[in-house]
C-alpha cells in the first residue's frame, strides 16, 4: 500500500513525513506532537495518532533529573532516540540536538545531527535558534537531514534570556518574525514557537509556508507540542500556564505502588495465581 493513500491520515499511512505536514498545513488541518523518551510511551502515543514524537532535550529534566536542559549530552539522548524510533510505526521521530552540540559551527551541527539519524534512527532533528542558526540549518538540509527549528523562548538559552519569560512582546515581535522567516529560508520544514504571544504566533503562521508548532503560542499554530509528563500529570508541582493536564498518571502510579507495597508486606502477594 502506498504511503500517500488517504487523507486525513488514518491507519493507512505508514509514516508521517515532512511532505504530509506541509499538505496538512495547506488543507488547514492541525497536527499534534508530544515528547517521548522511551519505547512504551512511544508505542502508546503512536497508537493514539500523534503525528510527531520529539525526543526532547527536556529528557534532561524529565528523565535524568537535572534542573535544566543544559547538562544532557548527545551520548545520553541517542539511546533514548533509538528506543522511540524503534517503537513507532507511523509517527515522525525528531531528535533534539542538545546544548553545545551544534552552536559552534555548521560542521559541528551536521556531524551531531548525522549521529541522531544514523545511531538514533531519528527522521529529523530539532535545534534552537533563529537567524543565527541559519547556516547550521542550511548545512544539515544540504546534507539530507530534515530540520525543525525552535524560536521564541529557547530553554538552552535560559541564562542568556534572563529566565523563563514570554518572548516577542511589543517591538520584539518583529525579531521573532525575522527568526521565523530566516529558518524557513534556510530550509527548515517546521518551527516550534515557545512562549510567544498568540497574535504574533498567528501572524507568523499565516506568513510562513512551513508548519508552525506552538507551546505557549496560542491556538493558531499549525500544530501543538507539550512535554508528556506535564500534559498527562506524571510531574507534580507548578506547571507553566500553557500546560493543560489531560490525566493524573502520578496518582494512578502512586496508588498502584502503595497497593503493591501493602500486599507484599501483608503477604497477600504473590498468591496462588502468581505462584508456579
Ligand atoms: O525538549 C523539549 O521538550 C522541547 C519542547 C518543549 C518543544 O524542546
Amino acid at each position: 500500500m502506498s504511503e500517500e493513500t488517504t487523507a486525513p491520515y488514518g491507519p493507512t499511512i505508514k509514516r508521517v513525513r515532512t511532505a504530509h505536514l506541509r499538505e496538512m498545513k495547506e488543507r488547514g488541518e492541525r497536527f499534534s506532537m508530544l515528547t517521548s523518551y522511551d519505547m512504551l510511551t512511544a508505542q502508546v502515543f503512536d497508537e493514539a495518532g500523534i503525528e510527531v514524537l520529539l525526543v526532547g532535550d527536556s529528557a534532561s529534566n524529565n528523565v535524568l533529573g537535572n534542573t535544566t536542559s543544559l547538562p544532557v549530552t548527545v551520548d545520553e539522548l541517542i539511546p533514548l532516540t533509538r528506543a522511540v524510533s524503534g517503537a513507532v510505526q507511523r509517527a515522525m521521530v525528531v531528535g533534539d540536538l542538545p546544548f553545545g552540540s551544534y552552536q559552534a559551527s555548521p560542521e559541528q551541527g551536521y556531524l551531531t545531527a548525522a549521529r541522531f539519524m544514523k545511531e538514533g534512527g531519528a527522521h529529523a532533528v530539532k535545534l534552537e535558534g533563529g537567524i543565527e542558526m541559519a547556516p547550521q540549518i542550511e548545512r544539515m538540509v544540504k546534507g539530507g537531514i530534515p530540520v525543525m527549528a525552535h524560536i521564541g523562548f529557547t530553554p538552552q538559552s535560559e541564562h542568556a534570556l534572563g529566565g523563563y519569560r514570554v518572548q516577542g512582546r511589543g517591538d520584539a515581535a518583529e525579531r521573532i518574525l525575522r527568526d521565523a522567516e530566516a529558518v524557513q529560508e534556510a530550509g527548515a520544514f517546521a518551527v516550534v514557537m515557545e512562549m510567544v504571544p498568540g497574535d504574533v504566533a498567528a501572524e507568523i503562521t499565516r506568513k510562513l509556508q512551513i508548519s508552525t508548532i506552538g507551546i505557549g503560542a496560542g491556538k493558531e499554530c499549525d500544530g501543538q507540542v507539550l512535554v508528556w509528563q506535564d500534559a498527562f500529570g506524571l510531574r507534580s508541582g507548578r506547571m507553566p500556564r500553557f500546560v493543560k493536564q489531560y490525566a493524573d498518571v502520578r496518582s494512578v502510579l502512586l496508588d498502584a505502588a502503595r497497593a503493591y507495597d501493602s500486599e507484599v508486606k501483608s503477604g497477600e502477594f504473590p498468591g496462588r495465581d502468581h505462584t508456579f
